[in-house]
């Protein structure tokens, strides 16, 4: 790879002959060429984006990879998660074969964690395989989704039932891109950044406390920070657990459990994003965790009031905008069997002893945990 500028932090991704490199930074949209051309099997791309993400940034990716020298088509995808059904994936497949790729063809994601996962998905299995680069754009992609080759699509049984891990050649992350992203999407990913303090790195949750306000207001340097910190912490977790074989990678699910729940009642749409339902998920398993007496309640409390205090959902009846729905805890409990974590109908938690110290169990009391939905919904 061609030599980054000292503003560009390189974060590597190790796994043996797959090992990757994050590069990050300011302006690397107009890099992308000159850092991906000494990867690709052949001069040849095709850039898969999103009809918001494309007209910002589209042009700018191109112009890099013709100065790069490199050919280049393109296939948008309407915005949002229904770019992950089967249907829209079917779309996605015979576009890119009308552009008559070869298997030395790479595919390039320029968007959120919907362009990355779709496709991811679409390049291990184009012709049986092709390579792909993610340029993620939204923080939650930076910070989780482009990296640990978790691809897929949905299915009318759930999110993400379909698909493959397949890890991509090079991420580029260009943390200017964030200066359009909306507000909410921007702190939907920014419950993402915190979860890897309250996972093992009590040290960056109190970074959070301290600088997660203005990260969210715009500080560059606070975001590149934590941006660079996520993904080493997401690149060590995959390097030890890639296919998520051991609970290593599980903890990276802190607050999927009850976050999955909240997302399949309120039907994985606009009224609560991937992000914000973590954020309101890790909020519910800290306080499982303090009812249960394994953690501080004071830990717990701390956790629910700065994703409050930066804005994020963390009441149920706070989520829904003015769709407000009458939750039930029967119906989320229904909804966490339902989820693809769950083995043989027993619900797989991350809990914890405390900030930065979380860990998966399945062993949960059913009384405790009906009780604590019954308290949260009432809150
Ligand atoms: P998203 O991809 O839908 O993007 C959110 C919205 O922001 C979209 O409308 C998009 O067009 C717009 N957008 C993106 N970048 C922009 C920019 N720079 N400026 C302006 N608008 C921009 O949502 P997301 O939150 O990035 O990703 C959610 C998806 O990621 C879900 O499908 C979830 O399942 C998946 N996910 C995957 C993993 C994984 O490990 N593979 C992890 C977490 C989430
Ligand atoms: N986002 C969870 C994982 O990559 O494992």
């Amino acid at each position: 790879m061609s030599a980054p500028t000292s503003t560009t932090r390189m974060v590597r991704v190790d796994l043996g002959g797959r090992a990757y490199d994050i590069a990050i930074g300011a302006q690397l949209l107009d890099r992308v060429g000159e850092l991906a051309a000494p990867l690709l099997a052949a001069p040849r791309v095709v850039v898969v984006s999103d009809g918001t993400v494309a007209p910002l940034y589209g042009a700018r990716l191109a112009a890099s990879f013709k100065k790069a020298g490199i050919e280049t088509g393109s296939v948008t995808v309407p915005p949002g998660e229904s770019s992950k059904e089967f249907a829209a994936f079917s779309r996605l497949m015979n576009d890119l074969l009308d552009l008559r790729p070869d298997r030395k063809t790479t595919l390039v994601a320029l968007g959120g964690g919907v362009v990355g996962d779709l496709t991811g998905f679409a390049a291990a299995v184009l012709l049986r395989g092709v390579d792909f680069i993610q340029v993620p754009t939204t923080l939650l992609a930076q910070v989780d989704s482009s990296v640990g080759g978790k691809t897929g699509i949905n299915t009318r049984h759930g999110k993400n039932l379909v698909g493959a891990f397949y890890q991509p050649r090079l991420v580029v992350v260009d943390t200017d891109v964030l200066g359009t992203l909306p507000r909410r999407e921007l702190l939907s990913g920014y419950a993402e950044v915190a979860k890897y303090g309250l996972i093992d790195d009590p040290a960056f949750w109190d970074w959070c406390e301290a600088n997660g306000a203005a990260l969210i207001a715009g500080d560059a340097a606070r975001r590149a920070y934590a941006i660079e910190h996520s993904c080493r912490a997401k690149a060590r977790i995959v390097a030890a657990d890639e296919r998520e074989t051991t609970d290593l990678r599980a903890l990276l699910n802190l607050g999927h459990t009850f976050g999955h729940a909240l997302e399949a009642e309120t039907g994985f749409g606009p009224d609560l994003l991937h992000g914000e339902a973590v954020g309101a998920g890790m909020a519910l398993a800290f306080d499982l965790s303090a009812k249960l007496g394994l953690c501080p309640a004071l830990d717990a409390t701390r956790v629910r009031h700065h994703l409050d205090a930066v804005g994020l959902p963390v009441r149920l009846r706070g989520i829904g905008g003015n769709n407000r729905r009458q939750w039930s805890a029967t119906k989320l409990i229904d909804h966490m069997r339902g989820d693809k974590k769950a083995e043989a109908g027993r619900l797989t938690f991350v809990l914890a002893r405390g900030i930065g110290r979380a860990f998966v169990t399945r062993e949960v009391d059913a009384v405790a945990l009906r009780d604590l939905l019954d308290t949260a919904i009432a809150a």
